[in-house]
């Protein structure tokens, strides 16, 4: 097991890594498990899949586990189900010292935190990851949200799990797709600011997606261990560091958006792609070389993951499709900030970038 501190002042927890923690739940909670009865926060996809794992821990300490399992998908994390999962925490007289587990991938966890957040003014949870997107990010750093009909993750509260629990045989269980859609998050890590973690990307990334677990367990080390400093340094997003973690997701939220935050596009898919775009664009500024922009292309391709917005079919233009970054929470005073490469791992947040500007890239990246 690899154990990851995050050093959040104050209130710093551990990242556990490794084969067998949802066996060994209760054992991994210890004394953070006070009552007899465990609250769960699960979907019905990973309680079928993990639940009675989890269960058989919990029995064997002399615990019961209490579920609560919501419909899979980013529609869960609405406040319809926010607001029936807080009643059903108060129905069982959750009280601030006790810990709510979250099993699950970033719609449980973001879900199960926020709901922890707000209970009784915030009381713990644990992580318990059950996708790479969560393991290697979402799970980490202690931001919490749900969506809202005027945009995705618009209503959520900085709220830091008191444990995380990732278990690499969860991935085992996990469809082939979601298990790319993560990966997009682990290579992002290598862009930011590790050109040699980029490398070892394209050396061992289908290793990764195969399922070889020495490569899974340094995969999710790495990216925890860059965004636990990541997030120690700039807790709540306030002196650029932690904007870098959205390398991607400008671009990338504006195809989910166009997509209708649908299967047509999953977030890690549309991370890919807006990696790749944001990489183009920074060379069609002149900041990197075309060929290093084409190699980030060449290993998301390579992975099965997309590299080529004309082949999401669009029927938009360049201006529409740039649209709908004004709805992005990083707009300031009307600003866009964007995220730009100055080469492989060497990421920058600036404000200098026009949406026609953007409009033009994204209208001749769609003609090709
Ligand atoms: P998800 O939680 O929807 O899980 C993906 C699918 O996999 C679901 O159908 C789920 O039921 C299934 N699944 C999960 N684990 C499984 C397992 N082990 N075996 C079989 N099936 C399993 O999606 P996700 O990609 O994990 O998370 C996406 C969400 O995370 C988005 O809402 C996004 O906004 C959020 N997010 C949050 C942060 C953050 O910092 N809080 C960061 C990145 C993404
Ligand atoms: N996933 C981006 C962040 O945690 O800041």
């Amino acid at each position: 097991m690899t154990v990851i501190p995050v050093d959040i002042a104050g209130r710093p927890y551990e990242v556990r890594i490794g084969s067998g923690l949802l066996a060994d739940v209760a054992g991994q909670c210890g004394t953070r498990l006070r009552k007899p009865h465990v609250p769960i926060v699960t979907d019905a996809n990973v309680h079928a899949a993990w639940g009675a794992v989890v269960e058989a821990s919990l029995r064997a300490a002399g615990k019961q586990a209490l579920w609560r399992i919501l419909p899979p998908g980013e529609a869960t994390k609405s406040w319809e189900h926010l607001s029936a999962t807080v009643d059903w925490l108060l129905g069982h007289e959750v009280e601030r010292g006790d810990h709510i587990l979250a099993l699950g991938g970033g719609v449980i966890g973001d879900l199960t935190g926020f709901a922890a957040a707000i209970l009784k003014r915030g009381c713990h949870f644990i992580q318990l990851p059950t996708t790479l997107l969560a393991q290697v990010d979402s799970s980490v750093g202690g931001k919490t949200a749900i969506n809202t009909p005027a945009g995705k993750n618009l209503v959520g509260a900085f709220h830091q799990p008191a444990l995380v629990l990732a278990d690499l045989d969860a991935l085992a269980t996990l469809p082939a797709r979601e298990l790319a859609s993560g990966y997009a998050e682990v290579v992002k890590y290598g862009l930011i600011d590790d050109p040699a973690f980029f490398a070892w990307c394209e050396a061992h990334g289908r290793a990764v997606l195969a399922g070889d677990a020495n490569a899974r367990a340094h995969a999710v080390a790495t990216s925890v261990a860059a965004k636990a400093r990541i997030v120690a340094q700039d807790e709540f997003e306030t002196t650029g560091m932690r904007a870098l973690l959205n390398l991607g997701h400008t671009f990338g939220h504006a195809l989910e958006a166009e997509t209708g935050f649908s299967n047509r596009l999953l977030h890690g898919e549309g991370v890919a792609l807006g990696m790749v775009l944001a990489a183009r664009f920074s060379a069609r500024r002149g900041l990197m070389g075309e060929a290093e922009a084409e190699r980030i292309a060449a290993h998301i391709a390579s992975v099965g993951l997309p590299a080529d917005v004309r082949a999401l079919g669009l029927n938009v233009s360049g201006g529409q499709l740039a649209a709908h970054m004004l709805h992005d929470k990083k707009v300031d005073a009307g600003r866009l900030a964007f995220l730009l490469m100055r080469g492989i791992g060497q990421t920058f947040l600036t404000k200098d970038v026009s949406l026609a500007e953007v409009s033009d890239f994204l209208a001749d990246e769609l003609k090709g």
